[in-house]
């Protein structure tokens, strides 16, 4: 495994996270073995919000993490708040009592970081602010992040919010670029060129702001994987060449592929299955040289100016 401070937060996080929204349908001994994996592979960094299944992914977590007698102390957790039903809250009172219940599912007394998890167009800085500062002194959140946020929403909040923010969790991976794409199109009149994200990445690296993709193997939440999706072939055709040729799984080349992007990122897995977890961990041994990082970026149909 390899370790990395988040932003400023100069801890050793695994470069690799393991994404516990899919944990919510595993009974505690499957848990079990997923977190046993995680041990074995060095992944320290766990990723949670309170909305995945309802909370249960935090609960069947926290019972593992007791059941493997786990020291709470060698593992940092994270947790999202904000979304509700039908709409986003980042209200004091909302992430404050969410900040309750995530803990008391979790089963700790703190989390080793808060995110907020989606952009709240009713936000008041101050009350974040303030939610922030209550949670800090009351040592429940050491550091504070978001998620699915760009730079002028970054900007704003951290205007008013003393702690650093230390990461952004978004949506990246070879299948879904358009943070990479505007980028690479600059003052074209390509559709590629929009701009949809305002420049996050080139954002993040200035502010020093881990970025955490999540979903790297989807096309999105309602496509599904991309690997062997029609409108991917050549994308699987290229990862499975390269894989051949460096006898490794094609699930280690893509994490190759994101580890590459000199931004420091820290994926987000969110395999349950320990054998690919696995595989996914060897994608950290390989460096892809430029040519091939911006291969596998082309065979997934986007062409470069
Ligand atoms: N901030 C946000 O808005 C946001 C949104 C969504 C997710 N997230 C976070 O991101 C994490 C990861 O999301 P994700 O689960 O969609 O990520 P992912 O790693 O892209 O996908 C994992 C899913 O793909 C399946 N899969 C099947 N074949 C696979 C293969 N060959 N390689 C890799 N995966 C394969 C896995 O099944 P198996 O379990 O059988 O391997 C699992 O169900 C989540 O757990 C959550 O923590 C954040």
């Amino acid at each position: 495994m390899r370790y990395q401070a988040v932003g400023c937060a100069d801890i050793q996080a695994s470069s690799l996270a393991l994404g516990c929204m899919r944990m919510s349908s595993l009974s505690s001994q499957a848990a079990g073995q997923v977190l046993q994996q995680c041990q074995e592979l060095g992944i320290n960094f766990f990723d949670h919000a309170d909305i995945y299944g309802q909370g249960q992914a935090e609960r069947v977590f926290g019972q593992a993490i007791k059941d493997l007698g786990i020291d709470r102390q060698s593992i940092y957790l994270q947790s999202k708040c904000g979304i509700r039903q039908g709409y986003f809250d980042f209200s004091k009172q909302h992430i404050v009592q969410s900040v309750e219940g995530i803990l008391d599912r979790l089963q700790t007394d703190y989390l080793d970081f808060l995110l907020l998890h989606r952009p709240d167009a009713l936000v008041e800085p101050e009350e974040v602010a303030e939610a922030f500062d209550q949670l800090a002194r009351q040592g429940k959140v050491r550091y504070f992040g978001v998620s699915n946020h760009n730079p002028a929403q970054i900007s704003l909040l951290q205007t008013y919010v003393d702690q650093p923010l230390v990461a952004n969790q978004l949506q990246f991976g070879p299948a879904h670029t358009p943070m990479l794409d505007a980028g690479l199109n600059v003052n074209m009149l390509n559709d590629a060129a929009s701009m949809r994200d305002g420049g996050t990445i080139e954002f993040c690296r200035q502010a020093n702001i881990t970025i955490q993709p999540w979903s790297p193997f989807q096309v999105d939440l309602e496509q599904g994987l991309f690997l062997n999706h029609p409108n991917f072939a050549g994308l699987s055709q290229q990862l499975a060449k390269m894989a051949e040729e460096r006898s490794v799984s094609v699930e280690a080349v893509v994490i190759a592929w994101l580890m590459r992007h000199p931004a420091k990122m820290q994926p987000i897995l969110g395999s349950m299955n320990p054998e690919r977890l696995a595989k996914m961990a060897d994608g950290l041994a390989i460096e892809l040289t430029r040519p091939e990082w911006y291969e596998i970026y082309r065979s997934a149909g986007h062409v470069l100016p």
